[in-house]
């Protein structure tokens, strides 16, 4: 869309009527965030909030392209880390926007992860009963999944993601080049959300990911632009067919199920990361789909080949849990309805569908294997 060939970016619809909004992909959308910016801003003012790391790497190059443009920026500096996605934070968030003055026609900005983009969310959700905000993701996780959809939260001692309501971006900048700064084993935690598209509703990706893998996770380049696009497009038309979760958007838990349970288990730290965890929930996936007979155990075995292959876990070897307190965690979770855990299983790669019919005991018997393994 703009620059010179090699700068060009890619845009993506997500349709939802008067709340639809563009996601622009590319290299360098940071430095035109403020041109970008300034047909959805109500007035010239933008409070940026992001986290300590985020801010020392990439905070600039945005506060300088928003100079450009003639829009006045603040700035809320948060801690890093998935603690900070907590009650404690959003109080300080809020107060921190209501002691700079913000008015309904201020925009925030969440420069960061998708720690930092759950938590603005929910802030512009609640202070001032809504205001508006941008999302310009900063990590691959953030890129291709947390910022698009409107699905914000905190996590409580409860669980994760439990407080938090639906509220769009009315824009999200994705500058991929951003991502050449990320550690090596966040961006991996990314890229196992990036081949869950693959896996839950599009088998040719699952075979340009296992061809492209390694461009893909190099460095910034046509491969992982393509892989960062391709991700959002199959999300904004998930999220456009089924914005409040009543169906098809439930695909996008493939792995979660059995992954908040770890992470419950480990209470948020970076022991186990996001897309770790659902990286070896999506491999249970798989094998609880082939143990019921539902899906070729030879698909289930290229899952887990693949995410082995570029460095992910899929297994929870050495990891003393019993899994009855695992699945008593799964019991928590926002999907459950009368009680009923909710799996997203598989046909094949590339088809996944929604199940309440699951027995506990088949659930525990792939919990034990992996434990085992
Ligand atoms: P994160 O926000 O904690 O970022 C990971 C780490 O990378 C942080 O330490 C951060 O400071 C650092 N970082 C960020 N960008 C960087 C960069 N460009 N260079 C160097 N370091 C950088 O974690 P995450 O994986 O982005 O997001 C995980 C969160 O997203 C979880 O809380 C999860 O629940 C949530 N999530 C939400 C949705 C949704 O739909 N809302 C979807 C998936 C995940
Ligand atoms: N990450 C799951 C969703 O947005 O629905």
């Amino acid at each position: 869309m703009s620059g010179d060939g090699h700068n060009t970016s890619e845009q993506v619809g997500v349709a939802l009527g008067a709340r639809s909004y563009q996601i622009l992909v590319g290299p360098g959308v940071i430095e035109e965030a403020g041109t970008h910016m300034l047909p959805v801003l109500a007035q010239r003012r933008v409070v940026i909030v992001t986290d300590e790391t985020v801010a020392r790497l990439h905070l600039d190059r945005l506060t300088a392209s928003l100079d450009r443009a003639g829009i006045a920026h603040d700035r809320v500096v948060l801690p890093p880390g998935e603690g900070t996605k907590d009650f404690a934070h959003l109080q300080q968030l809020a107060e921190g926007l209501l002691d700079r003055r913000i008015e309904r026609r201020t925009m925030l900005v969440a420069l960061g992860g998708g720690v930092i983009g759950d938590l603005t969310g929910v802030a512009a959700a609640l202070v001032l009963r809504g205001i508006d905000f941008v999302q310009i993701p900063t990590t691959l996780l953030a890129q291709v999944d947390s910022s698009v959809g409107g699905k914000t939260g905190i996590n409580t001692p409860h669980g994760k993601n439990l407080v938090g309501a639906f509220h769009q971006p009315r824009l999200v900048l994705a500058d991929t080049s951003v991502l050449d700064t990320l550690p090596r084993r966040e961006l991996l935690a990314g890229y196992a959300e990036v081949v869950k598209y693959g896996l839950l509703g599009d088998a040719a990706f699952f075979d340009w990911l296992e061809a492209n893998a390694a461009a893909v996770l190099e460095k910034d380049g046509p491969e992982r632009r393509h892989a960062v696009a391709h991700s959002c497009r199959m999300k904004a038309r998930i999220v456009a067919a089924d914005e409040r979760e009543t169906g098809e958007r439930a695909l996008l838990n493939l792995g979660h199920t059995f992954g908040h349970a770890f992470e419950s288990e480990l209470g948020y730290g970076s022991e186990m990361l996001h897309g770790e965890a659902v990286a070896i929930g999506m491999t249970m996936a798989f094998d609880l789909s082939a143990r019921l007979g539902l899906c070729p155990p030879a698909d289930a075995a290229r899952t887990r080949r693949h995410l082995r292959r570029v460095g992910l876990p899929t297994g929870l070897a050495g990891r003393n849990w019993p899994p009855e307190r695992l699945i008593d965690h799964m019991g928590r979770d926002k999907k459950v309805v009368d009680g009923k855990l909710t799996f997203i299983l598989a046909r094949r790669i590339g088809e996944a569908f929604i199940t309440r019919d699951v027995r506990p005991g088949d659930v525990e018997a792939v919990l034990a294997a992996a434990l085992a393994a």
